[in-house]
């Protein structure tokens, strides 16, 4: 079967991603995909994850445990990534998952204001052959906007540079999310 947006985002990762890369999980949630990127990473790599919901972190850090000492989790938004890393810390990936974190306050959501400068931050620090992954949640109120910057943005990035790859299925119902890859050349 045709794998959803999340298992694709994770077979992206999968396929880049090796033991002690250093790798960036922007939107950390209830820690899924800071879970499986620490997993990836192993000891020997890094993830910096972030997240502006001290529940979020503290979802994060109770699904990690004691095991994971790789990950470095932040109570911050990831806008803040260029002063919360080393100037010349390079990444292998980062993922953004946007929209709200399920069973939460739903008004609390990425937005494009913040979004954008993020993923230039990922960018500008990107490997070659590194990847940056949106998965655009968008049926919220002001998803649709988002969504709109987001693939504005990524669609008018330098074809020499990066490719742009996005996947979705376009047949189904309740707006479902559309996966983005950005690959540096
Ligand atoms: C769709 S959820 C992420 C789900 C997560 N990947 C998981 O595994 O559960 C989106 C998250 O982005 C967070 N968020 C909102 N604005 C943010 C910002 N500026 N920086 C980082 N995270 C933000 C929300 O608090 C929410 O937890």
């Amino acid at each position: 079967m045709l794998k959803t947006a999340l298992h694709f985002s994770h077979q992206l990762l999968t396929d880049i991603v090796e033991k002690g890369d250093t790798v960036i999980d922007a939107t950390m949630g209830n820690g899924n995909d800071t879970l499986f990127l620490a997993k990836l990473v192993d000891k020997t790599g890094k993830v910096y994850a972030f997240d502006v919901q001290k529940q979020a972190v503290e979802n994060t850090a109770t699904k990690l445990g004691t095991a994971y000492p790789q990950a470095t989790l932040f109570l911050a938004g990831h806008e803040e990534i260029n002063q919360k890393l080393s100037p010349v810390e390079k990444i292998k990936a980062a993922i953004f998952n946007l929209g709200y974190l399920p069973k939460s306050d739903k008004s609390i959501i990425t937005q494009e204001d913040t979004t954008i400068p993020a993923m230039k931050a990922v960018l500008n620090r990107l490997l070659p052959t590194g990847r940056m992954i949106l998965v655009i949640y968008y049926g919220h109120p002001g998803g649709e906007q988002e969504k709109n910057a987001v693939l504005n943005f990524c669609s008018q990035l330098p074809q020499e540079d990066f490719s742009v790859l996005t996947y979705q299925f376009i047949n189904q119902k309740n707006n479902p999310p559309i996966l983005v890859c950005v690959e540096k050349k």
